[in-house]
């Protein structure tokens, strides 16, 4: 098999990333440059200036990948870059900057779906670890700021084949992660504060209904309906309807002000600003918010036969699911792997892994193509 070093770019939100991954299965660098301080005064991204940072940020971000893998614009093999899905502005700045750099090294450009990327980021990891044997069909629950979708992948010729057989019909879970924090006072990205938060508080104070799906989403073609489907922004209703019956309101806009004058608040500065039915509060959320991911994806895992559970995702940072995930798999003696938190989240490590099998299959991006904002796996 012929050895590699992919250089990986990804700017499909709010992070512009590039790394050197050797052979799909080696990291020689990592380099994320986050705009949390751009977009957190707004509470989300704001796809605009998503697209002014990434213009910034890419030269020096590529430059550091190349100098801290040892590498250089010369020696890469192949460079691999998101297509989509992704904010369309921000999937350009990559995919414009990707096509100069393969049309003037005249080295070959691969293009990557950020989602096989993120089940890449986990295959990555245990190769790195060592003789890693993946057991199809593998289940892969991809949970992140704009997705929380379930494929069922198998082996193919070149690379892996996907299914779809489960997604969110309203809001992601790291986008309900996201509105709740916002909700709260919590400033953004709300996964990081709540998971911390949630340490502090009762789970079972407040009670959510779990979701469920009983009927087929109306207006979509049967062809399009999947099995396993997610719906998350009735609870982030539930605790706007909450904050209201309990009148919290007053409390949370004074939290806003005290912590929209910290620059990087600390646990303490948040504790400092949360009474314990805050605490209760967040508790409950992700409580509901991860037992409904771990039941929903077992159900699946069980009903498809999967001999392996992939946990992906910015979402997949979350300890409470990770803890869940880990002892309800062993229940059913089912072997679940997530990536290290730094490659949970976005990053280019596995836009380059995941080019690999492209690279050896000879799969190399047409001149013409461009940014897809809807991107399917
Ligand atoms: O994969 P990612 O970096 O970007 C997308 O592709 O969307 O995921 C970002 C999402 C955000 O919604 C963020 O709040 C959430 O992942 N997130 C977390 C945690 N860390 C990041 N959610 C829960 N717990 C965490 N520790
Ligand atoms: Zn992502």
């Amino acid at each position: 098999m012929s050895e590699a070093s992919i250089l990986g770019i990804e700017t499909s939100c709010d992070e512009t990333a590039a790394a050197v991954v050797r052979s799909g299965e080696r990291l020689l660098s990592n380099v994320v440059s986050s705009q949390i301080a751009t977009h957190q005064p707004y509470g989300g991204v704001v796809p605009e200036l998503a697209s002014r940072e990434h213009i910034r940020a890419i030269v020096p971000v590529v430059r550091q990948a190349l100098a801290e893998a040892g590498e250089s614009y010369d020696s890469v093999d192949a460079i691999a870059v998101t297509q989509g899905p992704g904010l369309a502005g921000a999937l350009l700045v990559g995919i414009s900057y990707a096509k100069a750099l393969a049309y003037a090294l005249n080295k070959p450009l691969i293009t990557v779906n950020h989602l096989e990327g993120h089940i890449h980021a986990v295959l990555l990891e245990e190769k790195q670890r060592g003789d890693f044997h993946v057991q199809f069909p593998v289940l892969a629950l991809v949970v992140s700021g704009g997705h929380t979708h379930l494929f069922l992948a198998r082996e193919q010729e070149q690379g892996w084949q996907y299914k779809n057989i489960g997604r969110t019909r309203d809001d992601a879970a790291g986008e309900a992660y996201d509105k709740v924090a916002k909700l709260l006072g919590l400033g953004y990205p709300g996964g990081p504060v709540i998971d911390t938060l949630a340490k502090h508080g009762n789970p079972r104070a407040v009670k959510f209904g779990l979701t469920q799906i009983k009927h087929p989403n109306r207006g979509t073609a049967k062809a399009e309906q999947t099995a396993y489907d997610f719906s998350f922004s009735g609870i982030k209703t539930a605790v706007l309807r909450y904050v209201q019956l309990e009148d919290m309101s007053a409390a949370i806009k004074r939290r806003r002000e005290a912590l929209a004058g910290i620059a990087k608040p600390t646990l303490q500065d948040w504790l400092a600003h949360c009474d314990q039915k805050t605490l209760d509060l967040v508790a409950s959320f992700q409580r509901t918010v991860v037992e409904d991911l771990v039941s929903k994806t077992l159900t699946a895992a069980r009903e498809c036969d999967a001999r392996t559970l992939f946990v992906t995702g910015g979402v997949a940072a979350n300890s409470a699911l990770r803890q869940a995930f880990e002892d309800e798999g062993a229940k059913e003696g089912l072997p679940v792997y997530f990536p290290s938190r730094r490659l949970s989240t976005d990053n280019a490590a596995m836009i380059a892994a995941a080019a690999y099998p492209k690279f050896l299959a000879g799969d190399f991006a047409p001149a013409e193509f461009s940014a897809e904002a809807s991107l399917a796996l």
